[in-house]
């Protein structure tokens, strides 16, 4: 391949140094600044686990008071970001809004833009975790027409962001704390996983020197695909249609379709390019799904019964097995915010909120590592070689 290593995908390259993330994909293992992902998720909450990815060690007591203090204080969005919400037709995709938001903010705070400034980057942080709930839920209020509801900044960042989404003028709205803990880990688990392709898009965007507002869109931007944060949706589309057609009785009709490679059907939610153990993050969202499930009432839910019984088949059937398919975040991060009430089109949307914490600081790192360069990825020109421009009577 001459000069370049010619690799698409980046399958084997390394573009950046990190301390941030690791992930053993054959171990199923997956640790947060050296933190097992399993630890993280039964004894910290997502602030905390913020505070870790940002700063490299977790809180004492004094630092989450004045981290939390932090964030709270910059929950609000400028008044002025309404007008532009209010721009965008009723019933466009959530995210087609919350890229639009987010990179609108970089118009809105301008006391902060040198990026070389480590104060100012910090504040940068602070302000997109605390925001991003808040626009979020905006989002959402806004395609169900509903009023906006302000942050509360008594409340933990996952109540107050239950409270902006479902809560409705004029009625109490009570926290259910089972929720809110199942939310808090869904946003734990999707916090960081290290170079994928969205938090490579914020490097890379980041890379140029723009405007941190403006690198986090292009993420959020890149998180939409259904390749990459549009996975959990897609899986809850397809059990739902599975559901329709008959549920647990099509199951061994339905999977025959999967492992046929000519239907071109995959079972959504299964199998991951790194990790081909397990993905620990399926095991602990299993488990929330349960609890969740238990306090709503809706252990004999068809779509968790159905989830379970295709797992069931296909942690015994060869086709899987011998591919190292397993279930991966995706097949019951979409359960679970279905039971909290989030509606499909928003899955990705509470993807990227939790995602911001990774992305900025991976954009952080980066941007304090002194070897940073733009980053410029090299070709292998296929096209032709110099020819000359003919008379346009010619062509
Ligand atoms: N259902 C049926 N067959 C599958 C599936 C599946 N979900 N996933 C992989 N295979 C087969 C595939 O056909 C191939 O078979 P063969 O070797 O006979 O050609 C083999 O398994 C390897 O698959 P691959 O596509 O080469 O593997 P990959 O590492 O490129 O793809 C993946 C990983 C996640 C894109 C893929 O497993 C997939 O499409 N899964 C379903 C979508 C999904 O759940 N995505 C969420 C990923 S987790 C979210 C995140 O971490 O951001």
């Amino acid at each position: 391949t001459g000069k370049f290593t010619y690799d698409p995908g980046f399958l084997s390259t390394a573009a950046c140094q990190s301390k941030i993330t690791y992930i053993d994909g054959d171990k199923g293992e997956l640790l947060y600044r050296g933190y097992p992902i399993e630890q993280l998720a039964t004894k910290c909450d997502f602030l905390e686990t913020c505070y870790l990815i940002l700063n490299g060690e977790l809180p004492n007591e004094t630092q989450r008071k004045d981290f939390v203090g932090r964030v709270t204080q910059h929950t609000m969005v400028h008044e002025q970001m309404q007008f532009f919400l209010r721009g965008f037709r009723r019933d466009a995709h959530p995210m087609a809004i919350l890229t639009g938001l987010v990179g609108a903010m970089s118009a809105f705070y301008h006391d902060s833009t040198d990026i070389n400034n480590p104060t100012h980057r910090e504040i940068s942080a602070i302000r997109l975790i605390a925001k991003m709930p808040t626009l979020v839920a905006m989002a959402y209020k806004y395609t169900i027409g509903q009023p906006f509801v302000y942050p509360r900044n008594d409340l933990s960042y996952s109540a107050n962001f239950m409270r902006m989404m479902f809560a409705v003028p004029a009625e109490e709205y009570k926290v259910n704390e089972v929720l809110v803990r199942a939310l808090d880990r869904i946003f734990i688990l999707h916090a960081d996983h290290e170079q994928n392709a969205s938090t490579s898009t914020v490097r890379l965007c980041g890379s140029s020197g723009t405007n941190p507002f403006a690198a986090i869109a292009a993420g959020v931007a890149c998180l939409w695909g259904p390749a990459h944060g549009g996975a959990n949706e897609a899986c809850l589309n397809m059990l739902e249609d599975l559901q329709a057609q008959g549920g647990v009785a099509k199951v061994g009709e339905f999977m025959e379709q999967v492992k046929d490679k000519n239907s071109g059907v995959r079972l959504m939610g299964f199998g991951h390019r790194v990790y081909k153990n397990f993905d620990p993050r399926a095991k602990l969202m299993q488990e929330t799904c349960k609890e969740v499930l238990a306090e709503l009432g809706l252990e004999n839910d068809p779509l968790f019964k159905l989830a379970m019984a295709l797992e069931k088949i296909a942690l015994e059937d060869d086709y899987f097995v011998s591919r190292k398919l397993y279930p991966n975040v995706d097949y019951y991060s979409g359960i679970v915010q279905r039971a909290l009430g989030i509606p499909t089109a928003l899955f990705t949307g509470i993807f990227a909120l939790a995602r911001t914490v990774g992305w900025i600081a991976q954009w952080n790192e980066m941007l304090s590592d002194p070897e940073y360069k733009i980053g410029r990825p090299r070709q292998l020109f296929s096209g032709y070689a110099a020819r000359d421009v003919k008379p346009i009577a010619q062509r």
